[in-house]
């Protein structure tokens, strides 16, 4: 087992959504750096934690991410920085392959002649494409059906070619649909902005009977450390409690505008699919437990919006 507390570690795309958060939960115990481009993150999410170095610079950049992992001497890697998005990697492929598998892949290569002791890596419940059987366990086929699928798939086997290959020790999580604090964008963000555009109406994309299982962002950071000090192979991480479009859309509603009208908009968007629902069996066996409840986390995130 690894300790955590006192190692130097890496979080690439520490400046984003997920990647902050870890960066929270570990700015405590370790010397933290974040290596971000800010090309969806923000400087500002990391305004509030003291004693992170932060690099702006691109994963597809070899030679950065070799020197930013030999300067501060790292010793594990969480490996979040990505391309994030499914239809930005529709409208630019290119773009989603060299943040996501050229970027995983200079991210391990970076290890081999350094002193990474482990890479734990962002997966993506999309490596499953559209599930042939729910809940989705870590043996379900995988087959991606969106290029970003693809490139974080690519990440993920280029991950566990070179633990077979070269020993580096690396464990990935597949991360179903997480959401919080500092969430610029998808779905949630979404409702809460149109509601409070128009409070007596929000239209929502597709028949609202997609079925997504959400797991609030201090609970998948808190994966992430569990996983880095205890975790060998592949876990789905999510947060165990599958809810529809639909249910969530009302529940937005009856906190934000109770008088809004819904009106479901038929065909979502390209690369998308219809149920997400995790078996967490695994990561739960290693100790993981989701802490914030759904609607507890949903009203975490409205607060933060009015914040702003
Ligand atoms: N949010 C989710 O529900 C979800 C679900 C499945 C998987 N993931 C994975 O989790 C990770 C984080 O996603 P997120 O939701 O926090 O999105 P995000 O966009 O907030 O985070 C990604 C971060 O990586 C940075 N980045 C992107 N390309 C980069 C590059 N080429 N070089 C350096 N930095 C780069 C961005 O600026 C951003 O800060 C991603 O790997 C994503 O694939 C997220």
């Amino acid at each position: 087992m690894l300790t955590l507390k006192e190692k130097n570690v890496l979080v690439t795309g520490g400046a984003g959504f997920i990647g902050s958060h870890i960066v929270d939960r570990l700015s405590g115990d370790c010397s933290v750096t974040a290596l971000d481009d800010l090309s969806t993150g923000k400087a500002e999410n990391l305004s509030g934690t003291e004693n992170v170095e932060f690099v702006k610079g691109n994963l597809d950049d070899f030679d950065l991410v070799r020197k930013t992992v030999i300067d501060a001497d790292i010793d594990v890697i969480f490996h979040i920085g990505a391309n994030a998005s499914v239809p930005n990697s529709v409208a630019q492929p290119r773009y989603d392959f060299n943040s996501n598998a050229l970027g995983t892949f200079n991210v391990l290569t970076s290890c081999l002649d350094s002193g990474v002791a482990k890479v734990v890596y962002a997966s993506t419940a999309a490596v499953y494409g559209e599930p042939v059987q729910t809940p989705i366990d870590e043996s379900h086929p995988l087959h991606p059906i969106s290029p970003y699928g693809a490139s974080k798939l690519a990440g993920e086997r280029y991950g566990f070619a070179f633990k077979e290959t070269y020993g580096l020790d690396f464990a990935a999580i597949r991360i179903f649909n997480t959401y919080g604090t500092r969430q610029p964008r998808y779905v949630m963000y979404d409702f809460i902005q149109k509601l409070r555009a128009n409070p007596h109406f929000l239209e929502v994309l597709g028949t609202g009977e997609q079925i997504r299982d959400y797991c609030y962002v201090s609970d998948m950071a808190d994966a992430f450390a569990l996983v880095a000090e205890r975790g060998h192979g592949v876990y789905n991480a999510a947060g165990g409690n599958p809810v529809s479009i639909k249910a969530l859309a009302e529940l937005m509603v009856s906190i934000i505008s109770p008088e809004a009208e819904i009106q479901y908009g038929g065909k979502t968007w390209a690369g998308d699919v219809n149920t997400l629902y995790a078996d967490i069996s695994r990561i739960r066996e290693l100790g993981f437990k989701p802490k914030v409840g759904f609607e507890d986390g949903v009203r975490q995130m409205i607060a933060w919006f009015e914040g702003r």
